[in-house]
């Protein structure tokens, strides 16, 4: 019985702080995005150079980052002192002949896209929505989609950050970065990130309606391929999936030829909101509008109000292989509890890493993504039982969602968390930079 383990009670009380710092007028950005946690941390430092942050680092007992408040969970929460580098988002150094690009560690994808687009450059994938910040991305093995894409943490090839005494420590691809990119917060304050680049491209997105569940069944593997991000989305009712998201990139393997039925799906024949609905004024041109990779790639546009807002997120991550399998059980098991509950569902695939701690270490993946409304209690009650539904698939939650598996399940699907320890041990003896939520889920086991 450890479902209702330390950090799920510690949601149910941050909702029960949420409403009385509601009454009280408190600052709104004492929370994160999405508003489901207070963080209980004192102090939020904001640091606009890396001599402050190592001196602030110094001089703290516990200190943990924060970027653009995306999670869900207390991953970012500290009760002494939040570091937040979001005021240095310069660019660096832009490397036309390495194709790299250099930047401060608190730049957001939305800064630093149109930038890269303007000088003939392109990232490999971004997220559903592009105003987070790239290293709090990058923490928490954040993805896109696309069979052989890998999360945004694969674009890593070096980064900086200070560790507990101050200093300054350099990794790059081959010299430890596999053990630190998705790094949790927990190895230190990441200063600058080097990713790589590729030349700009232009991507169509085509959206397609009602896929029957019987066609993705028999051409799961097909339908994913079709594009070089596809997205499925999904409210478990009527045996379909409500949308199908295929995102072409010109030049990449044979143009999407935009039928208007699709394995028994239907062309849109006007921009959509994932969510049925909902109008599409803050999505990504679609109806096979080519434009610019960082305008289509996402599903939200930058600097609107991305999904809904007041709502809850939590992502499971299984080998590609079982997907068939493992949204089939959902659907025939759950889908009367879940559809109550549910803005929407999205399915994604993510290309295997070698990034310790990522959510893809060395397999080959799909996510299964829930939407929720902001119903705390019962999401936390519905948990257990997907989390049960995927077990046999070996989940592995999203760092930044919430999810309510014990510390010894999640761990046991990490064959590197050891080295990680250590790793984190050996830049962060005294444990600055563990939280509650790190403390819990990596650095103790409740076996
Ligand atoms: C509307 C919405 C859509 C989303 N879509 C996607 C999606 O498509 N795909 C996906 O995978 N996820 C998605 N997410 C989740 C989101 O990408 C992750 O939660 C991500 O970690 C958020 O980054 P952040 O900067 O907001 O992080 P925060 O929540 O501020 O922090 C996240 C982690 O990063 C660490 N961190 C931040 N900055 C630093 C630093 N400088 N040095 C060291 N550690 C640092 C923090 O300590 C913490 O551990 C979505 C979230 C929302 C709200
Ligand atoms: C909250 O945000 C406002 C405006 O962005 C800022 O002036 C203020 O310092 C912030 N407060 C805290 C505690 O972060
Ligand atoms: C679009 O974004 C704006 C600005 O953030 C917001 O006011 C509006 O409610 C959003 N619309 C939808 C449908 O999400």
């Amino acid at each position: 019985m450890k479902m209702l383990r330390t950090i799920s009670l510690c949601f149910v009380l941050s909702f029960v702080f949420l409403q009385a710092a509601t009454v009280e007028g408190a600052d709104s950005n004492r929370t994160n995005w999405a508003g489901n946690v207070v963080y209980s941390a004192d102090h939020l430092q904001e640091a606009a150079s890396v001599q402050r942050i190592r001196t602030l680092v110094k001089s703290e007992t516990k200190v943990t980052a924060l970027g653009t408040r995306h999670c869900f969970n207390t991953i970012a929460d500290n009760a002494h002192t939040q570091l937040s580098v979001l005021q240095m988002h310069d660019v660096v150094s832009l490397d036309a002949t390495a194709r790299t690009v250099t930047v401060a560690a608190g730049i957001t994808y939305a800064q630093l896209s149109p930038y890269l687009h303007t000088h003939g450059f392109a990232l490999h994938n971004l997220a559903s929505l592009p105003d987070i910040s790239i290293a709090g991305a990058i923490s928490t093995a954040t993805h896109g989609s696309g069979v052989r894409n890998g999360n945004l943490a694969t674009a890593v090839s070096a980064l900086e950050l200070v560790t507990a005494d101050g200093e300054v420590v350099k990794f790059s691809r081959g010299h430890g970065l596999n053990g630190v990119v998705v790094g949790l917060g927990a190895v230190g304050i990441i200063t600058r990130i080097t990713l790589d680049l590729q030349p700009t491209f232009t991507v169509k997105q085509f959206v397609y309606e009602n896929l029957p569940l019987a066609q993705f069944e028999d051409h799961f593997d097909e339908i994913m391929a079709s594009g070089y991000s596809v997205s499925l989305f999904t409210d478990w009712q009527k045996k379909r999936f409500t949308t199908v998201w295929i995102k072409s990139r010109e030049g990449y393997g044979l143009p999407f030829a935009a039928p208007e039925e699709y394995f028994g799906a239907t062309l849109a024949t006007q921009n959509l909101h994932p969510i049925p609905g909902l109008s599409a004024e803050n999505c990504t041109q679609q109806m096979g509008v080519p434009g610019p990779w960082h305008e289509r790639l996402p599903h939200f546009r930058a600097g609107v109000t991305a999904s809904v807002g007041k709502e809850l997120q939590s992502e499971f991550f299984i080998p590609r292989r079982h997907a068939v399998a493992a949204i089939l059980a959902l659907e025939s098991n759950l889908r009367n509890e879940i559809g109550p509950h549910l803005f929407i569902s999205e399915i994604r695939t993510i290309a295997g890493d070698a990034n310790w701690m990522s959510t893809a270490y060395r397999r080959e993946s799909v996510a299964i993504h829930f939407t929720w409304k902001q119903e705390w209690p019962a999401v936390q009650l519905l948990l257990p039982l997907i989390e049960r539904e995927l077990a046999p698939f070996r989940p592995r939650p999203h760092w930044g969602k919430l999810f309510t598996m014990s510390p010894s399940e999640l761990q046991s699907r990490y064959k590197m968390v050891d080295e990680f320890r250590s790793l984190a041990a050996k830049h962060d003896p005294t444990g600055k930079f563990r939280n509650k939520f790190l403390n819990t889920n990596i650095f103790t086991s409740d076996v």
